[in-house]
């Protein structure tokens, strides 16, 4: 069967961007037709200036929200990365794969870095080989697809170079995977900067719609999304990224077709009432359940705790055979009771 595995950074709350570009499938199709791991990557929050409570607290509104999406423990496993000492156990390993190189040319490396340079911060190691620490999330569990958004492609691109180049040298041990992508809302952008991604970690918040929003808040941000000079409406990245990036979000959320829907809108005005009507829509059953996960919080503890057991042991037997493929020696078992004796 085929194996899928995927994540979401507890960096700040989640948006419509997270949840169209990724988790949205997650519920909807990969864990129906697959077997499927989703994760909180808590480890990979740490890369950036963090708070602690804050960390805490946003992944287990992550976990939270990934079941609230319709994610079923029955159908799939939920957990929380620093749970699994695997992930980083492998990590290590592959570090002594990829190469420096590679790091830096990673295009979030790069746009993270400069923005903590220009803000006359400093970057963590953890920044630069946090790539690693993905590919191993991905190779620890022997995964087949990564469902992601468009701009995680070179990240899962970068997993698959590390797997081929760790099998050509060490022997076959590792599954190379591929990243799959949502059909429309690939990339959401940010409303109020429709050239930059919608991310959960920026400061813009007006432009950015959150999943636990309000539905006043979602449809003051999108009437007041920003628009393009020209009057008609027209799906074109290049020249109406504001309004191409509307009807991709209305799209999403209704399963239209955004080139197709641009010729039934003649004012821009119309165009976001109706995409506001539509995610307000997407986004109510989501804040219910939310609601009613959060009144029984030992519920989301078990499954966390469930998740944990059975991602460890999917992950221990092929992370033990890395070990040993690239030349470390095998612990030595403590002798059986009954020979000790
Ligand atoms: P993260 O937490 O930034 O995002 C989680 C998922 O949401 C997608 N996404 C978007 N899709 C469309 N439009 C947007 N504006 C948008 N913003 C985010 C992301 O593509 C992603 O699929 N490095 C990963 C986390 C990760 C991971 C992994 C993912 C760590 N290990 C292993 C897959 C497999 C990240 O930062 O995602």
């Amino acid at each position: 069967m085929t194996r899928v595995f995927s994540g979401i950074k507890p960096t700040g709350h989640l948006t419509l961007g997270n949840y169209l570009g990724a988790m949205r499938r997650w519920a909807t199709v990969d864990q129906h037709r697959a077997e499927a791991l989703f994760c909180v990557v808590d480890l990979h929050a740490l890369t950036v200036d963090h708070d602690p409570a804050r960390v805490r607290r946003v992944s287990r509104q992550a976990a939270t929200l990934l079941l609230a999406t319709g994610i079923d423990p029955g159908l799939c496993t939920v957990f929380v990365q620093s749970h699994v000492d695997e992930h980083a156990r492998l990590s290590y390993l592959l570090e002594c794969v990829a190469t420096d190189g590679e790091m830096r040319r990673m295009v979030q490396y790069r746009e993270k870095a400069a923005r903590e340079r220009d803000r006359g911060g400093s970057v963590r190691l953890s920044l630069l080989t946090y790539p690693v620490l993905m590919a191993a999330d991905i190779l620890a569990h022997r995964t087949d697809e990564v469902p992601v958004g468009d701009d995680q492609r070179q990240h899962v691109e970068l997993a698959r170079d590390i797997a081929a180049r760790f099998n050509q040298r060490y022997g076959h041990t590792f599954v190379v995977p591929r990243a799959t992508h949502p059909e429309v809302a690939a990339r959401v952008m940010n409303l109020q900067e429709p050239s930059s991604k919608m991310g959960k970690s920026d400061d813009s918040g007006p432009g950015i719609v959150y999943l636990l929003d309000e539905p006043d808040v979602v449809r003051r941000k999108i009437g007041r999304a920003v628009t393009d000079s020209g009057q008609d409406v027209r799906h074109d990245r290049e020249e109406r990224p504001g309004v191409t990036n509307l009807l991709e979000i209305l799209a999403a959320c209704t399963g239209g077709d955004p080139e197709a829907l641009a010729g039934t809108y003649s004012s821009y005005g119309a165009l976001k009432k109706d995409t506001a009507d539509a995610v307000v829509e997407v986004l109510r059953p989501v804040r219910d359940r939310h609601r009613e996960l959060c009144a029984d919080p030992s519920y989301v503890e078990g499954v966390l705790r469930d998740g944990a057991a059975r991602a460890r042991a999917v992950a221990r037997p092929t992370v033990d055979a890395a070990y040993r493929a690239i030349g470390l020696l095998p612990p030595v078992p403590e002798p059986a009771l009954n020979a000790a004796r």
